[in-house]
């Protein structure tokens, strides 16, 4: 979503207010004794909360559907209820990480990270994704691994700013995945996984589509 896009929805709020959180935030904006939030904290909150609260979200379960129906004998135990939807999720979120950058961060001082030299004030990139993938803190990373412990994965990031959502965000995975799995018994996709649709995001990793048959 644009910066344009957001002003956009939060005039049309402002001017139509419903019962949700944006119309709740607007409130803290316009308050009669002064507000508790100014316009570009009203904007920032509104882009952390759709961007995180729907986008990661929703790649989350894109990419968790398709590691399941990609790995049949995983897929076979969960409908089984030998392998616990939580860690699957733990696993998805490490193999396909929704957030794959960080925030862009500046360094507070002269610091060396591996190889690279870094400046103080110079402005550092980290993925979380290519964290996810290291193969000195998880063997065969590029593995999809449901059974493996995926705990220290930094999908969520890390410190200060570890996302305040990871819990629903969680919850959400488990109860979507586990719904659509143990419904729909027999799910095959269409075409090989490979050849699936990926949104065109260095940010967010998620499908565009996945075709399957019903
Ligand atoms: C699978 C789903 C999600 C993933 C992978 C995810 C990932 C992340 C990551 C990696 C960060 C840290 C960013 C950084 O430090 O640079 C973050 C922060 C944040 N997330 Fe999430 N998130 C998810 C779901 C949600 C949900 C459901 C919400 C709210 C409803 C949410 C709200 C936020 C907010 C407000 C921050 C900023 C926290 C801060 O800067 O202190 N996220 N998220």
């Amino acid at each position: 979503m644009e910066r344009d896009d957001r002003q956009e929805l939060i005039d049309r709020k402002r001017d139509v207010p419903g019962d949700d959180l944006l119309s709740a935030l607007i409130d803290e904006h316009t308050r009669q004794d002064g507000p508790r939030l100014n316009r570009s904290e009203l904007v920032a909150m509104a882009f952390l909360l759709l961007f995180g609260g729907y986008h990661n979200s929703a790649g989350l379960v894109s990419t968790t559907v398709l590691a399941l129906l990609s790995h049949p004998a995983h897929l076979a135990a969960v409908r089984s209820r030998e392998l616990a939807m939580d860690q699957v999720t733990e696993e998805a979120l490490r193999w396909n990480s929704p957030a794959m950058l960080a925030v862009r961060r500046f360094a507070t001082e002269d610091m060396r990270i591996g190889e690279a030299a870094i400046r103080k004030g110079e402005r550092v990139w980290l993925s979380w994704a290519s964290a996810n993938r290291d193969p000195g803190q998880f063997l065969a990373p590029e593995t999809f691994d449901p059974t493996r412990d995926a705990r220290g994965h930094l999908a969520f990031g890390h410190g200060p700013h570890y996302c305040p959502g990871a819990s629903l965000a969680r919850l959400e995975n488990e109860i979507a995945v586990t719904s659509l799995v143990r419904r729909f018994t027999e799910l095959p996709l269409v075409g090989p996984a490979g050849e699936s649709q990926w949104t065109m995001s260095l940010r967010n990793r998620s499908l565009r589509e996945l075709p399957v048959s019903l």
